[in-house]
């Protein structure tokens, strides 16, 4: 978050940077004592953070191309416009007319929706999607809605391209006095970034429409209400160990009124109820009017997903306080218990057998099987005394009934300093088992404290790097690029999370991804369109790290030395040895990598991310402009000799047999 407090505390927390940036005569030698491997590494050590911000959910991993589809945004009309014509009095519609009811709703949860009352037949209306709807030509849509009917026993839906083209269409037909909901399946002939979809009447009276949805049939595992293929994909080639969920702020809300409930986003998608995603009106520079939470992207469905990418699922509940950057509301002590009761109630909606009737639910959603919860956050990035009271009362209850679960705590909103330094005295005492840091700081800052953990105390609790990029320009300023200096910067600080594996647990870049058109926050791992979507460098650094985990730190000097920085680890199953060696420098690195006690000979893997351009970025049209390339390099009587090219991330790995 921006912030007066972290700003000051940016400028405490940055200390000198020393790089050598001059060729170098005599080659670096690293060593690397395979001989005395060191402690365990937490198998999910670089995972992913995923919020709902810079329409990540709905617009993004949550395919819906219908934006307002059950009319519950504040505007109910938002996203919807009718087809216009001319008449007497100008551009208008005579055709008929749009209102917006609540009379004998679909539901009571989501009581908004639609009357479109005809006049004459052929009267239109269309939805103009998320940034308009991205459709590919072959591809099958599954358009429904709920409907009844006052006269018109039909409508026609189509779907048309900037121009007015027909691409694709469909009809609903049958409909009665009643609520039903109705589908048919279309098929695009056109490949379209901005599509839109108009629903045509042609017979007089009046229809209700609610949850009008057109929906892609190849979704993630092909599942109706399913996730988006080539956003999971990318997600999925991360490796994650973990993915935190849903938030961030979200989870906190701007009052406690919008504060993030996971019970109102499970069960059938039409009783979700939809609420203000707090993006919608953070930063003036970057409005998004209609950002809303639709919750068909609700916490079965993040189970599900983390299931789906081998992640362990780490959510996040509201503790009882909202956004400390906004209203800073805080529910009384004795106010607690439904919060409270929200935790135990997940952690048996997750893992409770399926008589119990959370259990029971997600059984009924399709799951039967528990999706193993082993960690839960008790707040976002909160800090102060009201939430060390809150957490006492969650961490009382949680403990008791189910000490098998870790609590993942917060550190506040900034790496050090006050309240930073509080909280931590506070998670010592209360032994909070896991806590949660956020670092949102320039390029220099990542550079300068690789060391960060290298004297934390063991004894204590573990540490979540739970938010964390390089700001080229500055926190929450829109300016900020994923570059390669940024990404760079992290793979240099991440050595320092792999060599202290010990007592780093858990990692993630923050946040995950981004719409180009929609956006509030940058940078971000993935951005995408309608269409297409990209990691940056930051992403192939995640992928590349997440990919090359060991299971056991192995010690290698120097550690962070002129501009080189490394670390080390065993994979003991597979047998290999993954050293990791980053040239942050403009020169060509002649480099001796010693392999102590592994005196073979053979080859190595050797994969190399790299640009000797600090400004280079990724794009929808050069992806992978800045991506892993992998080759093999000799490796004789156990050393390594190369030449670091400059600015570069090397990860090699080799077998220990
Ligand atoms: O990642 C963006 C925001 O930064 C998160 O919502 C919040 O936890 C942090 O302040």
């Amino acid at each position: 978050m921006p912030s007066k407090i972290r700003i000051a505390l940016l400028s405490l927390a940055l200390t000198p940077v020393c790089l050598i940036s001059h060729a170098q005569q005599n080659p670096a030698i690293i060593s690397v004592d395979v001989a005395h491997p060191g402690a365990p590494i937490s198998p999910q050590m670089f995972g992913i953070f995923f919020e709902d911000i810079n329409f990540a959910a709905d617009g993004g991993l949550y395919p819906e191309l219908v934006k307002n589809r059950s009319f519950e945004f504040d505007k109910p009309l938002t996203g919807w416009h009718e087809v216009l014509g001319f008449s007497a009095k100008g551009i208008d519609n005579p055709k008929g007319e749009l209102s917006i009811r609540t009379q004998d709703p679909l539901n009571a949860t989501n009581p908004h929706y639609l009357r479109a009352r005809v006049y004459e037949p052929g009267y239109g209306f269309w939805n103009s999607g998320f940034r308009g709807m991205g459709v590919e030509s072959g591809a099958e849509y599954r358009f429904s809605a709920y409907l009844r009917s006052g006269g018109p026993k039909g409508i026609r839906a189509t779907l048309t391209d900037g121009s007015g083209r027909e691409i694709a269409s469909g009809k609903l037909e049958g409909f009665d006095g009643k609520w039903q909901r109705y589908e048919t399946v279309i098929r695009a002939n056109a490949t379209v970034e901005h599509a839109q979809l108009i629903l045509f009447v042609d017979e007089t009276g009046y229809v209700d429409l609610d949850m009008v949805s057109l929906f892609p049939v190849d979704t993630w595992n092909h599942r109706p209400n399913g996730l988006r293929k080539d956003l999971v994909q990318l997600v999925y080639d991360l490796h994650p160990g973990f993915i935190r969920f849903p938030g961030g702020c979200i989870v906190e809300g701007r009052q406690l009124l919008t504060r993030y409930r996971w019970k109102t986003t499970v069960g059938d998608i039409v009783q979700r109820k939809t609420i203000i995603n707090r993006w919608n009106d953070e930063f003036d520079q970057r409005p998004a009017p209609d950002y809303f939470q639709s919750f068909g992207l609700g916490f079965y469905e993040y189970f599900q997903l983390a299931e789906d990418i081998g992640a362990r699922p780490l959510p996040i509940l509201n503790c009882g306080m909202a956004c400390q950057f906004n209203t800073d509301e805080t529910a009384k002590l004795e106010e607690l218990d439904e919060y409270v009761k929200d935790a135990l109630d997940l952690i048996e909606f997750a893992n409770g057998p399926a008589t119990s009737p959370w259990g029971k639910l997600r059984a009924q959603m399709g799951h039967p099987a528990p999706f193993h919860l082993e960690m839960i956050g008790v707040g976002n990035e909160q800090w102060g005394p009201r939430y060390v009271e809150r957490y006492k009362v969650f961490a009382a209850a949680l403990r008791a009934k189910h000490p098998e679960i870790k609590l993942v705590v917060a550190a506040g909103p900034a790496p050090a300093g006050e309240p930073f330094n509080t909280m931590w005295s506070n998670w010592r005492q209360l032994k909070g088992d896991i806590v949660d840091e956020h670092y949102y700081m320039p390029p220099e800052w990542f550079l300068a404290n690789t060391g960060r953990y290298d004297h934390y105390d063991r004894s204590g609790p573990k540490v979540f790097a739970g938010e964390y990029a390089a700001q080229t320009s500055g926190v929450a300023k829109p300016d900020n690029r994923n570059n390669w200096e940024a990404a760079i910067s992290e793979a240099a600080f991440m050595t320092g999370l792999e060599r202290n594996g010990d007592v780093v647990q858990m990692a993630s870049y923050a946040p995950l991804m981004a719409h180009v058109d929609a956006w509030q926050w940058t940078p971000d791992a993935i951005w995408f369109d309608n269409l297409r979507s990209y990691g940056t460098p930051d992403y192939y650094v995640q992928e590349l790290f997440a990919s090359n985990i060991g299971t056991r730190i192995v010690p290698v000097t120097p550690q962070a030395e002129g501009g080189l920085f490394t670390s080390a680890s065993i994979d003991e199953r597979k047998h290999e040895l993954i050293v990791k060696v980053i040239n942050d420098t403009a020169s060509a690195r002649p480099t001796e990598i010693r392999l102590g006690a592994l005196g073979s000979s053979g080859t190595a893997k050797v994969t190399i991310l790299q640009s000797a351009n600090l400004k280079a970025e990724n794009s929808f049209d050069y992806p992978k402009a800045v991506s892993p390339e992998a080759s093999a390099v000799e490796v004789r009587a156990g050393t390594i000799s190369t030449e670091l090219r400059p600015y570069s991330v090397n990860v090699y790995r080799m077998s220990m047999k």
